[in-house]
Parts: C-alpha cells; structure tokens; sequence
C-alpha cells in the first residue's frame, strides 16, 4: 500500500484509532499505543564511533541534520539527527583521551550539542552559551577526566532544547576506563552490550510528529504515546548469550520510566549516571526520570522471550493529579528480547565493580537551597515563558545565580515546592545523593549521579567538589531535565572561580 492509498484509508478511519505501518496507533493522546502486530522491527543499534587520530588527539565528527525517518513503513517523517536523520551515533571515549569533537550544524537555525554528564571546562560543555550557527562548525576540545560510564549528548539551545531533542537530536556517550576494561562484564558493542535510548513521540495521522505545545504540555511536559528504542518502533533484538548489558537511557523530554521484566525475573543494576555502583544491586523496577541512566544485566536461557516493559505506576510519591501522566500509563512494551536457541555463556557477574569515594558532609564548606517553583493557574499557563522558576527566577542567560570556589565542597538542598516531580541535573561535576527527606537513597541511587529526580513537597541532599575547571566567565548550568521545564525558565547558572 503506498502512501496516498494509505492517506485516503486513514481519512475514513474512525477518529479513536489509525493504523500506521500495520500496527494500530491509538488516538487520542491519553494511553500509550499497544503494538498490537507484536514486536516486528529488528532493534537499530546506533552506529559506534570511536574518533581519529590526529596528531595525540582523538577526533570525532558529528553533523547535525535534518532529515526523515520511516518509524512506520511507507511513512516518511520529518526529523532530526546527529550524522543520520533520527538520533546520533554511540561515542565512545577513554579517560585521560584528548579529544576534539567537531560538531557541524546543517540545519537551518542555530543549535548546540551538550555532553551531558562530562566534567569539562564549561566553554567546552555545549550549553546555551556555546550556540552553534547554520553552516558553521564548533570545536570542542577537552581531555577526558571521568571514571566509565553511559553519557549522553543532545542540544541545549536556550528555549529550543525540548524541540530540538523531540525532533530526535541525541546520542550515547561511554566513557572506558582501566577500571571497566578488567571487569568480566559484558562488552561487546551491539552483541552483549546495547545502548538503549527509551523515548515516547506523538504523530499526526499523516506520520508527522510535530512539536506543538498546548498550554498542558507546556506545564506539564510533552509526552508522547508511542515508545522508541533506539528510534525503533515495536522493536525485538536477538541475544546470542546469557547475560545481556543493556546501558538505558531515558531520553524523553518529560516521562518517567517504571521499568520492568515480563516474567517478574530481577535484574542487576550495575551503573548509575557517572559509572558503576559498588556492587550489582538486584531490582525487578528500575525508575529512570527524564536524563537518568542505567546499566543493567539481564539474564537469559536459550530460547526464551523477555519483554521490557514500562509498568503502570499510579500513586505513592510520583502519583496524584499533577504527576507526570505517563505514571499513569498502561504499561506497554519498550523491546523484546529474544534469546537465540543456542547461546553463549556469559562471565559471572562480579561481585565487586568499584570503589566510591565518599564525600564526607564535614568537608562541605557551604549549603545553598534550590527551590525549585510551578506558578499554576491560567495566568501563567499562558504567561509561555514564566511559568517555571529556581528560588524565585526564572532563567537569564546574562544572570549569574551563584558563584562557586574551584575546590569546595558544597551540599545543595533541592525543595520541590511544586505538585510535580522535578529530574534536578547540574552540569561540570558528578554529585552524590545524601539524603531524600532525611532517609538515606536507595541502593542503586548510591553513586556518581548527574541527575536525581525530585518529588513533590521533597527534599534531597545532594553533595559535590568542584574540580579542576574554574572560569569566571563561563557559566555551568543546573535545571530540571523536564525539557520544556528547562525551557520555561526553571534553569539557572553558576560559575567556579
Ligand atoms: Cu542533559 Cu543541561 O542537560
Ligand atoms: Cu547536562
Ligand atoms: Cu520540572
């Protein structure tokens, strides 16, 4: 069936569900779409790039572009991408690696690429700051200090993140180490250890997914209701051994991911944000806020079929009438796992992965509070850019919020003083959790951590050095990682000098 036979077929189709690519898409947007044609689409892996040498530096080239996209078969969607038409390539680099990533911009407005999650001078981080015209090329070059881990990299231009990264601009980030290089875990890229950026889309019936905020989405954030893998809708993948690494990103701009195996099996979480947990933590739910990362390793048996699912998880701390929406979700199916009838066996699993250091609350020579605001109402629903706020302000990009000494220790008290849970990300360093209302994090939030998900009424102690890069002139960022959140205003900057 071709595209117009098609178009003519949705236009008499009855208005609560059109058909894309075989499989039913469910209107209206409340309720996540179901494939009902099972999961028929081989799993993309995005490609892995491992840089040039140039001299002793490590070079990478990263184009953004627009382009389309067939998510459903003989629908071509317009989209964006890094060196491709949907999302970007897999970067991988090694701690103590000078490297130079030239980031050219094709589009036909100006964009930045962010590696979010890498300490590095803040002129080299991508912000809001760093905007890379059309037809321009920006470098960025910076020398990997970082213990292993699954970063990520997406846009960040100021008022046009959550659409830039909607119309599929975003990338995996690993960083190796001496450290993960002697662990017998799984790594084999696209074999046995698989990057897996989760993110939910909304379309038009023609195939489309234009990014348009109603006064909802703009408060609430934008979620969509069909899941991706890795761009991949309805998504299966072939695992030839027994235990499989998947590094999970959750890449949408504004859901929560309660995730989960179909056969209730646990899992082990093995990495956090900025690298590995001390120890495997065994979990059966793992919730991933907008931003946050997670490696874990599923096992498998020759043969069987494991569905990754996002779990319904109404009430408790994220539920009520001003929680993200998507906690209220059906579950639905993020990927099959189909293992092959003859598998490899995989190495046990270590029981041992690294050795934190612990940032001691004594050492911390200050205490700054973030508040972090929703103005609610009309008025501000249609006030567009001013809805939300940290303590009182909303972003400036030529306002210095707070000033930091290179080498401090420092503890920020996150209050979320709104009716929604808010994912706080800070830029430059890996913070560690010390606190949600006075109770220690759970295990698997016990490590280096860029983001942390903040509930309503809450309050979370986190701690942080500030290391090596100090620059008066050049402002880190902090935000909530609800992209349109960030995008209303609730961001702000701070300098280490
Ligand atoms: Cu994921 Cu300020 O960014
Ligand atoms: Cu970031
Ligand atoms: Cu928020």
């Amino acid at each position: 069936m071709n595209v117009f036979t098609r178009r003519s077929f949705l236009k008499s189709t009855a208005a609560s569900a059109v058909v894309l690519g075989g499989a039913a898409v469910y209107w209206p947007r409340s309720g996540f779409a179901q494939p009902t044609g099972g999961m028929t689409n081989l799993l993309k892996i995005p490609a892995l790039e491992t840089g040039h040498a140039e001299g002793g530096v490590r070079v990478y080239d990263l184009t953004m572009q627009n382009g389309v996209t067939e998510f459903f078969e003989g629908y071509q969607t317009p989209t964006s991408g890094i060196n491709g038409s949907y999302l970007g390539p897999t970067l991988k680099v090694r701690d103590g690696a000078a490297i130079r990533i030239n980031v050219s911009n094709t589009l036909e407005e100006p964009s930045t690429l962010h590696w979010h999650g890498m300490h590095l001078p803040a002129r080299m981080d991508g912000g809001p700051h760093q905007v890379v015209s059309p037809n321009e090329t920006w470098a960025s070059e910076f020398t990997i200090k970082q213990k292993a881990a699954s970063l990520w990299y997406h846009p960040h231009l100021m008022g046009k993140t959550a659409e830039h990264v909607w119309r599929g601009m975003a990338g995996m980030f690993i960083v190796e180490d001496a450290e993960s290089d002697a662990l017998p875990l799984p790594n084999n890229y696209g074999i046995d250890d698989i990057p897996l950026v989760l993110q939910d889309r909304i379309f038009t019936r023609d195939g489309r997914m234009d990014y348009g905020l109603s006064m909802h989405s703009r408060m609430m954030g934008m979620v969509g209701n069909v899941p991706f893998a890795n761009g991949t809708y309805a998504p299966y993948f072939e695992a030839t051994t027994t235990k499989l690494r998947l590094r999970i990103l959750n890449g949408s701009n504004a859901s929560t991911y309660n995730l989960a195996l179909d056969n209730g099996a646990n899992f082990m979480q093995v990495a956090t944000d900025g690298g590995f947990l001390e120890a495997p933590v065994e979990m059966n739910l793992l919730q991933l806020a907008p931003a946050e990362r997670a490696e874990i390793i599923v096992d498998l048996v020759a043969a069987e079929k494991v569905m990754l699912l996002n779990m319904a998880i109404g009430g408790g701390s994220s539920g009520g009438m001003m929680s993200g929406e998507n906690n209220n979700a059906p579950a639905f199916p993020f990927l099959e796992i189909r293992a092959a009838a003859k598998i490899t066996q995989s190495a046990d699993l270590p029981s041992h992965l690294t050795t934190m250091e612990w940032l001691n609350e004594a050492d911390a020579v200050k205490t700054r509070v973030f508040n972090l605001e929703m103005q609610m109402g009309m008025g501000a629903m249609m006030g567009g850019g001013n809805s939300h706020s940290i303590n009182g302000k909303v972003m400036d990009m030529a306002r210095i919020d707070e000033v930091v000494n290179l080498g401090d220790t420092e503890i920020w008290e996150l209050r979320n003083v709104s009716m929604m849970p808010h994912p706080f990300h800070m830029h430059d360093v890996q913070f560690q959790i010390l606190d949600r209302d006075g109770q220690p994090p759970a295990p698997n939030e016990h490590g280096r951590k860029d983001v942390v998900m903040v509930n309503p009424d809450e309050v979370v102690r986190i701690i942080m050095r500030f290391e090596d890069y100090a620059d008066a002139n050049a402002p880190f960022m902090y935000h909530c990682h609800i992209l349109e959140h960030e995008d209303a205003g609730m961001m702000g900057q701070f300098v280490v000098v």
